[in-house]
């Protein structure tokens, strides 16, 4: 593939990864996802904004064959997959500097053992002539690490914001083409790597305000060329209203909690609550964590495993307390053969949810009609409050 132009003497020379399913050896890709770098060319220096994954080393070094010099790195992120293959390119440039924040500068000389003396640190606000084209660089920490920055190219008025605005989405489209499937994958992305800093983001959403831009151009992903598209989804999602919805996880070993569940669901849908329902048995977390993004509430189902919750269940309750959603209530149902500590378990699990706790349905055995009924409690309480709240 060739280098894609954007604006004149500006291009996209990414990766596409195809076949990659999993990412931090944790987050699900359904659909791949792609590592953009970008080129700018002024007329006195060249920079090139962001890497690739080292997987994708070679590729990126195709495109720079016929580069002979690259004056600037700019690193807005040290996560490997887009600082991972700077080493490289600064073994082809040895003249070539690393242009990030002061953190950045620590961390890449950590992970990637870049030499101290290839680093230029750049302030808040600082700027980089590179003849007829001016980057400045606006500090963004914790969108994704605390080092992390994004690049403003002002005579083109192109955001390049790295992690911020992504989507794990291989596609050979340069630009968003198909937004009802860009808005599910961006919105997953948000999910699984935004949440959890989203009071950052509430601020960095306010900075952007007084740029004008035509183009955001992130590294995971296709370019937005309208993009208010991606600005106004990322405010519906960070402060947005939050929705009549029940997330339910949950997981049944023998049938008494799935009955429940059954149960449960029904009483909501019937006072007109939308419930996201996950066996955890084959559940994939990344819709389980987009789901989470404007619910009003979840409650877990689980059967008691060793007196505890299901470890399955466990595992998506420490996930969902690192995700930080803005659930406004959470609550327990499930059964018992001998004895349970697992609501105590699981509310021990969640320190970072600030939802009011409901009242839990826990049971002994297969649930009878007086815990139908405390379902049914259950479900109406949430009606109650979810009416209150005003979650449409
Ligand atoms: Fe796409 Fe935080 O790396």
């Amino acid at each position: 593939m060739k280098a894609r132009q954007i604006k004149p003497n500006v291009y996209w020379i990414g990766t596409i990864d195809w076949d990659r399913r999993l990412f931090d050896a944790l987050i699900p890709l359904p659909d791949g996802t792609s590592y953009n770098s970008y080129l700018v060319r002024g007329s006195q220096k060249v920079a090139l904004i962001d890497t690739v994954d080292p997987t994708k080393t070679e590729v990126l070094m195709t495109y720079l064959e016929d580069d002979p010099v690259i004056d600037y790195v700019i690193a807005n992120h040290a996560e490997q997959d887009h600082a991972g293959s700077i080493p490289r390119v600064l073994e082809k440039y040895p003249d070539a500097k690393v242009v990030t924040t002061p953190k950045g500068r620590d961390l890449l000389a950590a992970l990637l053992l870049i030499p101290e003396d290839r680093f230029i640190t750049v302030s808040d606000g600082e700027t980089l002539s590179l003849g007829d084209k001016t980057l400045e660089f606006i500090h963004a920490p914790w969108v994704h690490w605390p080092e992390t920055m994004l690049t403003y190219l002002r005579e083109d008025k192109i955001l390049f914001p790295c992690d911020l605005f992504g989507s794990h989405l291989a596609t050979t489209d340069l630009y968003v083409t198909d937004e009802g499937q860009v808005y599910e994958a961006a919105k997953r992305y948000f999910a699984e790597i935004m949440m959890p800093f989203r009071t950052s983001i509430e601020k960095h959403l306010e900075k952007l305000n007084t740029y004008k831009l035509d183009i955001i151009a992130p590294s995971h992903g296709p370019i937005y060329n309208k993009p208010s598209f991606i600005t106004e989804a990322y405010r519906n999602w960070v402060f947005g209203p939050l929705r009549n919805i029940v997330v339910l996880p949950y997981i049944s070993m023998h049938g008494s909690t799935q009955k429940m569940v059954e149960h449960f669901v029904g009483a909501l849908v019937d006072k007109g609550v939308t419930v996201k329902q996950f066996n955890l048995e084959a559940t994939d977390i990344g819709k389980l964590a987009m789901a989470l993004v404007d619910a009003a509430t979840m409650i877990i189902g689980t059967p008691t495993v060793l007196v505890g919750p299901h470890p399955n269940i466990a595992h998506a309750a420490f996930l969902a307390n690192a995700l930080r959603p803005r659930l406004q209530f959470i609550s327990v149902i499930g059964s018992y053969g001998w004895g349970s500590k697992a609501v105590e378990q699981l509310a021990g699990m969640v320190p970072n949810l600030e939802a009011e706790v409901l009242a839990p349905v826990i049971i002994k055995g297969f649930p009878r009609a007086e815990d139908f009924k405390a379902l049914d409690n259950l479900a109406s309480t949430i009606v109650k409050k979810h009416k209150e709240g005003g979650f449409a």
